[in-house]
């Protein structure tokens, strides 16, 4: 009867693993940054699976050992064990903050280390850039030079690096885009940056992340990313309908 309880355990846990596994599997990326986000889940859990087995197996093995010991013995220093435990635990922890490190520093997530990387980088003449405001409660959409301004909807090309000047006519927002792997603060009378470069076309969730007042369930909108031709001929509709208009 034991070994088939066991036995019962045993599977469970591993059909666990595997569909936590086939879970956290990504589907392919939708941007860059979303793309380098998911390349680091990824990484942290291919370190923290073997690490979780391997704790979970130890404390069920000593349960199961020890299960009937009348007469435990105290544990005894064992200086070796220590070191290379403490060792063990600083090379993980350095192993994901380095990760992480070289993740936050991407010119896509923080677009400050654009500039201060490569100075030459974000090839500003190809750099698209949008001016986001913030309100109580929606989003307004300004594509400076093109005389172009839109709500709850902002169109982007597919394939082209894309800067968000966001700011805020009210309160604190947050322009968050999951599917993208964007999401930025937004103040009032200070400027924030956001950076994403789309790799398909489609339409996304526009969020607004950060409570701020009784709207805020419904200040939502959507990122409709478009190939080049499809974005241009939508920007020349909206350019000629509002000089028309005006
Ligand atoms: Cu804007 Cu919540």
């Amino acid at each position: 009867m034991r070994p088939a309880r066991w036995l019962a355990r045993l599977s469970l846990v591993a059909l666990g693993v595997g569909l936590f596994a086939a879970l956290a599997a990504p589907a392919a990326a939708q941007s860059i940054n979303r793309a380098v986000i998911d390349d680091l889940n990824e990484q942290l859990l291919y370190v923290a699976l073997p690490l979780t087995l391997f704790v979970e197996v130890t404390l069920v093995y000593a349960v199961y050992r020890f299960r009937d010991n009348d007469d435990p013995k105290p544990t005894v220093d064992d200086p070796a064990l220590e070191i290379t435990w403490t060792a063990a635990t600083g090379v993980i922890l350095l192993f994901v903050g380095v990760s992480a490190f070289f993740v936050l520093s991407n010119p896509y997530l923080t677009p400050a280390a654009a500039g201060a990387a490569d100075p030459g980088a974000g090839n500003a003449t190809d750099e698209i850039e949008v001016e986001v405001l913030a309100y109580q409660w929606g989003w307004e959409f300004r594509y400076p030079g093109a005389n172009v301004t839109s709500r709850s909807r902002v169109v982007l090309p597919v394939d082209r690096d894309v800067r968000f000047a966001l700011s805020s006519a009210d309160v604190i927002h947050s322009f968050y885009v999951p599917e993208l792997g964007i999401k930025q603060d937004v103040f009032p009378g200070h400027e924030t940056v956001a950076r994403t470069h789309a790799t398909e076309t489609g339409e996304y969730d526009l969020y607004c992340a950060e409570l701020c007042g009784a709207g805020h369930a419904r200040m939502d909108g959507t990122v409709d990313v478009r190939n080049g031709s499809a974005y241009r001929e939508w920007l020349d509709d909206q350019s000629s309908s509002a000089s028309a208009s005006g």
